[in-house]
């Protein structure tokens, strides 16, 4: 364990895990942050796949969400605004008039701490108090990020609630296969089991509803095919938000969710997931960044595949909720493997 910065008058640290085969992880407690990830080459040199900062000071002052498990409420919700429970509830307009990631206030922000840890693998949690980020119910959770015997990183959520409340958890990794400051990402190629995705009403990302078919657009990743080709298409969606940022309904009858391949590295990740949506977003934001050894971060340097429910699902009927009743357990597990 070492020392990592401060959070007011905190002390952060990053703690180190690793794997029997070839991977290591650093991460901190603030906002349960995923800082390194470290898997091996075709050439079995180390790589350094997702971005980050040196310091926690400097993870607090962004606004990227680097590696953070964000929530209670991943994604957006539209006007900021639910109802549950005949109640309604009036979160942060953080993104135009919308909730985005929880707002301020959410647990990506947050310190946590540490539960118990071991050679592969470490536990954060947290008890979130009712309506501290505006959401009822206190929620105790905790998730446990660990390093498999196969190079899977493998993060594992649970929590629970004593009041109906929203469980949206996803963690927010931007990776670039090729190393964290390694560039472009439109080079790397991109399989995602999916046959339909959730079009947004306009540049603010909220979903129609619809479930639109992938065929014959941009979105369909089905057979591998480059992120960069046909990101600059001009398809409308892909000019809304400045290329991908959007909700994949995942085909749960394939063996996983996505595969991406390194063009430089031969680095292949393949993500799984028992959640129902995936959220590809490619990084249309981060330019500018100074990440960790002072790399500069470009627009589309990475790519983040977030798991969770569909984005806005509290006010949309067709989309399945994420909402945690009172004596329900929220158990979800997200991978991400690695090999070459
Ligand atoms: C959202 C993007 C947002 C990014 C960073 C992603 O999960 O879909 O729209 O820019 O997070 O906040």
């Amino acid at each position: 364990m070492k020392e990592f910065g401060k959070v007011g008058t905190e002390t952060a640290h990053l703690y180190e895990i690793k794997g029997k085969n070839g991977i290591r992880a650093e991460l901190t407690e603030y906002g349960a942050t995923l800082v390194q990830l470290l898997v091996n080459d075709k050439n079995g040199h180390e790589v350094d796949v997702v971005c980050g900062y040196d310091c926690v000071e400097d993870y607090v002052k962004n606004t990227c969400y680097f590696g953070a498990t964000v929530g209670r409420n991943a994604n957006r919700i539209a006007n900021a605004k639910f109802t549950l429970n005949g109640k309604t509830i009036e979160l942060e307009q953080n993104d135009n008039e919308n909730n985005l990631h929880s707002g301020k206030n959410g647990l990506s922000d947050r310190m946590w701490s540490v539960k118990s840890q071991c050679e592969n693998a470490i536990t954060f949690a947290i008890r979130d108090e009712a309506y501290s980020d505006d959401f009822p119910g206190n929620l105790e959770v905790e998730v446990t990020y660990t390093l498999t015997d196969d190079n899977a990183l493998e993060i594992h959520y649970h929590a629970i609630t004593d009041e109906d409340t929203i469980c949206n958890f996803t963690n927010h990794s931007y990776f670039n296969l090729n190393g964290h400051d390694a560039g472009l990402v439109y080079d790397h190629e991109l399989i995602i089991n999916a046959n339909e995705y959730t079009p947004d009403i306009d540049s603010k990302a909220i979903p129609t509803g619809e479930l639109c078919d992938v065929t014959g657009t941009p979105f369909d990743f089905r057979k591998p095919k480059t992120i960069g080709a046909e990101i600059e298409s001009g398809d409308q969606q892909l000019v809304y938000v400045n290329g991908y940022d959007h909700n994949y309904v995942i085909d749960q009858s394939k063996d996983y969710v996505a595969r991406v391949t390194g063009d430089k590295s031969g680095i292949v990740m393949e993500m799984k997931t028992d959640l129902p949506g995936v959220q590809l977003y490619t990084a249309n934001f981060i330019g500018g960044q100074i990440g960790k050894g002072g790399a500069q971060y470009v627009k589309r340097g990475a790519l983040c595949l977030e798991s969770q429910y569909f984005p806005n699902n509290i006010n949309q009927e067709n989309f399945e909720s994420a909402i945690l009743r009172k004596g329900e357990v929220y158990d979800t597990t997200t991978s991400y493997r690695f090999f070459v």
